[in-house]
């Protein structure tokens, strides 16, 4: 049961209890971190199948680590032993937090946190890993919202060690603290973020990933070759045309339409997207999406650096929108980027020596 004061939430050790809900790709990976971390992890899903093959995706996972030094048999078993499956809500009655990782689905997660708000004790909280939906509103839909927040792990969720701590508008001091404390228990880095459409990564990342798309639609301009010229300029570790097609094209155009809709024309794709995703090119997962399996880029010409300088100034525009909003603090927005996206700096430091 978590205390009121944020030290003390955690400091059950091996004894506090940790909810997930939803046993999909973020679900299955974050109860193995949590597992991993020391912590008793109770798991659940509407789809009793998808509990199976989450725990499957869990120790698959684990598997690859103990192949790589990283943990020994010994631990991973031990891991795996404390992720008990739960068969319906009141499983989950003894939990300090429950994380939900369900469909990404206003309705569906409000419906879900009126049921955890029933089942939960007062004192526990409850943590959306919503990419980009309103803390807020799914907060509203419980009569604890100061005990709701947004925790932001990013995919996949073992690798990648930054969490977006999300506050929604009456999430309490105290709640947020825990998210951060417990972000950090899980050998995370958290970055507290006030809640803003796209939370800090995804805003700054896909304003800079369509502004490249818009200039070199306009141009004409070869995708490869832009990604080559985002590379060669600044910190991002790689393009914005491979990594829309690593993120999936129609998975990238519904987050692209959102903060459209949420900011304006300076989030257009300038309609790189659509002709692809009505053609079923996605990317990666369906074999070719901007980027032909196999292509070579042309040369990196001058609409190519056009293109390139547009990527890195929207973003370190929209890191200083954010910075000026009081979304986050300049040194997180820097961290974010670096642990959330790969760059090897973060913009705003990036911009001081550019
Ligand atoms: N995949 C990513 O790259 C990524 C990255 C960061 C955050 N997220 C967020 O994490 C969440 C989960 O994403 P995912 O990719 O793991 O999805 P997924 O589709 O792989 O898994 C979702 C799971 O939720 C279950 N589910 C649906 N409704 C439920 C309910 N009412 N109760 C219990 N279980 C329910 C489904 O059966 C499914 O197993 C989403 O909010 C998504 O936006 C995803």
């Amino acid at each position: 049961m978590p205390a009121d004061g944020p030290s003390e939430v955690w400091s059950e050790g091996g004894r506090t209890e940790i909810g997930i809900v939803g046993a999909g790709v973020m679900g299955a990976e974050i109860a193995l971190i949590a597992a991993q971390s020391g912590f008793r992890v109770v798991i659940h899903d509407v789809d009793a199948a998808a509990v199976d093959r989450g725990l499957a995706h869990a120790r698959a996972v684990g598997r690859r680590q103990e192949a790589k030094g990283r943990i020994t048999a010994d631990d991973l078993t031990a891991a795996l032993a404390r992720i008990i499956p739960a068969s319906d809500d009141d499983d989950l009655a003894g939990c300090a937090i429950v994380i939900e990782a369900v469909t990404e689905s206003m309705e569906v997660k409000r419906a879900l946190f009126e049921r955890l708000d029933a089942a939960l004790p007062r004192k526990a909280l409850i943590a959306s890993n919503t990419s980009g939906l309103s803390i807020t509103a799914l907060a509203a839909a419980t009569g604890r919202p100061e005990r709701v927040l947004g925790l932001h792990f990013f995919n996949p969720p073992t690798v990648m060690r930054l969490v977006e701590v999300v506050r929604g508008e009456r999430t309490s001091p105290e709640t947020a603290d825990a998210g951060i404390a417990l972000a950090r228990a899980m050998g995370k880095t958290p970055v507290v973020v006030a809640e803003c459409p796209g939370f800090l990564v995804n805003r700054v990342l896909v304003r800079a990933m369509v502004a490249a798309y818009r200039h070199a639609t306009a141009r004409g301009s070869d995708p490869g070759a832009v990604d080559a010229a985002v590379v060669e300029a600044g910190p991002a570790p790689m393009g914005p045309f491979a990594l829309g097609d690593l993120i999936g094209l129609d998975t990238l155009a519904s987050i692209a339409g959102d903060l459209r809709s949420a900011y304006g024309e300076r989030f257009w794709d300038g309609g790189a997207l659509a002709p692809h995703v009505a053609a079923g090119r996605l990317g990666r997962k369906s074999g070719g999406g901007f980027l032909a399996a196999g292509s070579t880029p042309g040369a990196v010409d001058d609409p190519a650096r056009e293109a390139a300088r547009a990527y890195y100034s929207e973003a370190v525009d929209e890191a200083r929108r954010c910075l000026a909003e009081g979304v986050a603090e300049p040194d997180d927005i820097d961290v974010a980027l670096r642990l959330g996206a790969g760059w090897s700096e973060g913009p705003l430091a990036w911009e001081g020596h550019a």
